[in-house]
């Protein structure tokens, strides 16, 4: 599709996707790429990060790969340096680093409490300090996209501590967006519902996906492609008046109440 000369054109514009080395995050970033953003894909691991570089490549798009854990402050902070020095701005951050275990709940242990929240909401809260700093001085539109959950929206059994860091993401978005409103910086959820890929299908047996499908008007899991429209609704000037919202992608699961 081409996005040139549309609101969602992104042309001229820099987008950091922490998690872009994921399934979901790497399809938002390919998508990005696509409507003409220069993508920094980041996540601790170089080699899943090749397919979506060579996809963006083939289309003449520009992207590159930075390694960093976000459970350390100081490799986020090393990653906006990085990007600054090589990309000489940000506009656009996508928050989306992931992980999950579905341990039954009294068998949860402080470890697994600790990496659990560091990954899915404290990784999002450093990220949004360090770069929500360099927005505000940088006084330039900008927009940070945090990935949320379903199961931070409503009970999703087993994912105890995944829930509460996602709902605990929901939360500090819609609070920071109050905040920076007047810089013009735009804070906003994607919110995905099952889309059986990357960490998500580690968790899934056969009698639970039939749970989710018939909790589904729409009888069917997502398609990473099918978080595009949201990504760069969020990411452009086509959404330049949207901040604190939560947009859910996800078939009408929370729709469905019997
Ligand atoms: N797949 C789904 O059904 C689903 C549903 C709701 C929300 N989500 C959310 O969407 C996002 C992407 O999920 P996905 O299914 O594509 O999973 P994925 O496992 O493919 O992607 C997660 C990414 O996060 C990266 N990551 C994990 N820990 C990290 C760390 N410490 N430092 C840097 N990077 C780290 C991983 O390397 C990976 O690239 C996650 O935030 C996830 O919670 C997914």
């Amino acid at each position: 599709m081409d996005y040139h000369n549309s609101p969602f054109d992104l042309q001229g514009k820099v987008a950091v996707i922490i998690g872009g080395t994921g399934h979901l995050c790497g399809n938002m970033g390919v998508a990005l790429a696509r409507a003409g953003a220069e993508v920094v894909l980041v996540g601790r691991n170089p080699e899943s990060a090749i397919e979506k570089l060579a996809a963006i490549d083939a289309f003449g798009g520009k992207s590159w790969f930075h390694r960093a854990d976000v459970r350390e402050r100081q490799e986020i902070d090393d990653l906006l340096t990085a990007v600054l020095l090589r990309s000489g701005k940000v506009d656009i951050l996508v928050n989306g680093a992931g992980a999950s275990l579905n341990t039954p709940f009294l068998e949860i242990t402080d470890d697994e409490i600790s990496t659990i929240m560091d990954i899915n909401f404290k990784s999002v809260l450093r990220a949004c300090q360090i770069f929500g700093d360099y927005f505000i001085n940088r006084a330039e539109p900008s927009s940070i996209i945090n990935i949320g959950s379903m199961a931070g929206k409503i009970p999703v059994n087993g994912l105890f501590t995944y829930a509460a860091a996602k709902a605990a993401v929901h939360s500090l978005t819609k609070n920071l967006a109050s905040e920076w409103g007047d810089h013009d910086i735009r804070v906003n959820t994607i919110v995905p519902g099952f889309f059986p890929t990357g960490q998500a299908s580690q968790q899934g047996d056969e009698t639970r996906a039939l749970e989710i499908l018939r909790q589904t008007p729409m009888s069917r899991f997502g398609e990473a492609d099918e978080l595009t429209g949201a990504t760069l609704l969020l990411a452009s000037s086509a959404g330049s008046f949207m901040t604190g919202t939560e947009i859910i992608v996800d078939g009408g699961f929370s729709a469905m109440t019997l």
